[in-house]
């Protein structure tokens, strides 16, 4: 049966009149989805993220039917260039970024067709001038009825006066207008602490309703991410088994053997708590831990998550001490290769204080979890890329079978975000023989054995439920602000607090010895991943 949802506004005031309207969730039902006209309008299109994942996202959405009939997308960036040079661009970009290659010419020529270019600076208000009549023409052409998606893919100074212009040029409308929708998707860091936040949000909602402003997080939009949603509340084994009575201790790892890939700038301001920890990071801490929603609607399922992250116990001033680990990575190798540390990256400062790696204990405080540790983990240039969240259950008691068995091996369930997305299962069985020994054995379930077909990569998703309407898949402001509120002292605390040695590990180690050292204290150690 086809279900259908009416987006809730128990917890936003949803007033929007495209809100207002009923749509499919993806997650709800396998049913076919059709798109509204839309005119998709990319800020920041000459950077790395529109061609390595936005345009061939744009692709595969066109391919696989996705897209609208009546769609164009308007990149929009300062350097000089004419449409036909931004296509010849993005076609050799495509053509080594897409999940899926062109099948000929006539196939990528005839998806550049709709891909237009629109030079000007972003604080420049004949550019808006010139883009409204443009956006207007291509109305015109495509019968794309005036809707817009604005994709703030820029530094976030710009978040704030791109709005303001489009703003000022007519080119949002209000959350009353009839038959026309705006929509915005913001890439993060949706600010930088929780003050700066606030002040981005309120400044932002002077102009825009918090349902037509979509922050991206692209985590949510991974196919094996969605799935902890699926595999906890459409089935009955585990959801009894999935509190502190029976679970021993959760571990989320976020593991890259890249580096910093150039964006030393960006990792200077940003470094990897803000880059990762307060926005992927605790998605997946969100969802792991959740109560059931009590629909699948996009507020029902926030609400449920931005609760795991109010009942995470904040850290007092001596947890800032043992219970946050943060790193920086310096020379090693990754896979035999030599890579340099985080200091003599491109743009990073000799003396540079930056976290590029970070370790934490947390408590979420509920009737569910309370006194399970949450340790989470996120670094780059460790030895491998690697996602992955470990559920380890209670040792059984030592009176049966583990009498003289020092190991007692736990039950654990890992989910493999990725790469070799999938999920097992981790029990004990019998060895066959006449001596009782016992092993650990694991169920594995791997998404490209079982369903023979390639997963979908998140940027494809997320720009399409974009284009529905749908935000589930989005961060909500209070979700994003609770985290700040969570992590902000964490930042703080590191403010007047040199790195010194314990705070460096060598590129292709799992992070400072503190780290381990951290689980060690209670008598646990790190998955092997
Ligand atoms: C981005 C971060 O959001 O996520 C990068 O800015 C990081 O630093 C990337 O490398 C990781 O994404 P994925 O999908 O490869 O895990």
């Amino acid at each position: 049966m086809a279900l259908s949802y009416q987006p809730d506004n128990q917890s936003m005031n949803n007033t929007n009149s495209q809100a207002d309207k009923t749509f499919s969730n993806p997650l709800q039902d396998g049913k076919e989805l059709i798109a509204d006209p839309c005119i998709l309008v990319i800020f920041g299109a000459s950077g790395d993220l529109t061609s390595r994942k936005l345009i061939p996202a744009l692709f595969n959405l066109r391919k696989n039917g996705q897209l609208p009939s009546s769609f164009a997308c308007v990149g929009f960036a300062r350097r000089e260039k004419n449409h036909e040079e931004f296509r010849d661009e993005l076609k050799g970009k495509i053509e080594q970024f897409s999940r899926t290659k062109p099948s000929d010419d006539q196939d990528i020529d005839s998806f550049l067709d709709m891909i237009y270019y629109h030079s000007s600076n972003f604080e420049e208000n004949k550019g808006y001038e010139h883009l409204d009549l443009f956006l207007k023409d291509l109305d015109k052409k495509y019968g794309t009825k005036g809707n817009r998606i604005y994709y703030l893919s820029v530094q976030p100074s710009y978040f704030l006066p791109i709005i303001e212009k489009l703003h000022a040029h007519d080119l949002v409308y209000s959350k009353d207008a009839k038959d026309k929708f705006s929509r915005v998707i913001i890439e993060k860091p949706f600010g930088h602490n929780i003050e700066s936040a606030s002040s981005l949000q309120n400044s932002l909602t002077k102009h825009l309703s918090e349902e037509q402003i979509y922050r991206i997080d692209h985590y949510l939009g991974k196919e094996t991410v969605q799935n902890l949603l699926v595999f906890r509340f459409s089935n009955t084994i585990f959801e009894g088994l999935w509190n502190n009575r029976y679970i021993d201790n959760i571990q989320i790892t976020v593991s890259e053997s890249i580096g910093i890939e150039g964006r030393g700038g960006f990792y200077e301001e940003q470094g990897l708590l803000r880059d990762i920890i307060q926005n992927h990071l605790m998605q997946l801490l969100s969802l792991v831990a959740m109560e059931p929603p009590i629909n699948l609607s996009p507020n029902s399922i926030r609400d449920e998550k931005v609760k795991v992250v109010q009942a995470i116990r904040p850290f007092p001033e001596q947890a800032l001490k043992e219970d946050v680990i943060r790193g920086q990575y310096i020379n090693g190798f990754i896979e035999g290769e030599e890579a340099i540390a985080y200091r003599n990256e491109d743009k990073v400062a000799n003396g540079s204080q930056v976290e590029t790696f970070c370790a934490m204990k947390m408590f979420v405080e509920n009737w569910r979890w309370a006194g399970v540790p949450f340790y989470i983990r996120a670094g780059k240039r460790l030895p491998k890329r690697c996602t992955e969240i470990a559920v380890t259950f209670k040792k059984v008691p030592n009176i049966l079978f583990h009498k003289n068995d020092k190991h007692n091996t736990p039950n654990c369930i890992i989910f493999r975000i990725q790469p070799n997305e999938g999920t097992s299962i981790k029990f004990n069985s019998k060895v066959p023989g006449g001596a009782n020994i016992i092993q650990p054995v694991t169920m594995d379930f791997q998404y490209d054995n079982y369903f023979g077909k390639e997963v979908p990569e998140a940027y494809e998703r997320l720009i399409f439920d974009c284009i529905l309407g749908d935000s589930t898949l989005f961060a909500r402001f209070d979700e994003s602000y609770n985290s700040w509120k969570l992590l902000t002292p964490v930042l703080n605390s590191w403010q007047n607090a040199p790195l010194t040695n314990n705070n460096f590990y060598q590129c292709g180690t799992w992070g400072p010895q503190a780290s381990d050292q951290l689980l060690e204290r209670d008598g646990r150690s790190w998955k092997t991943l």
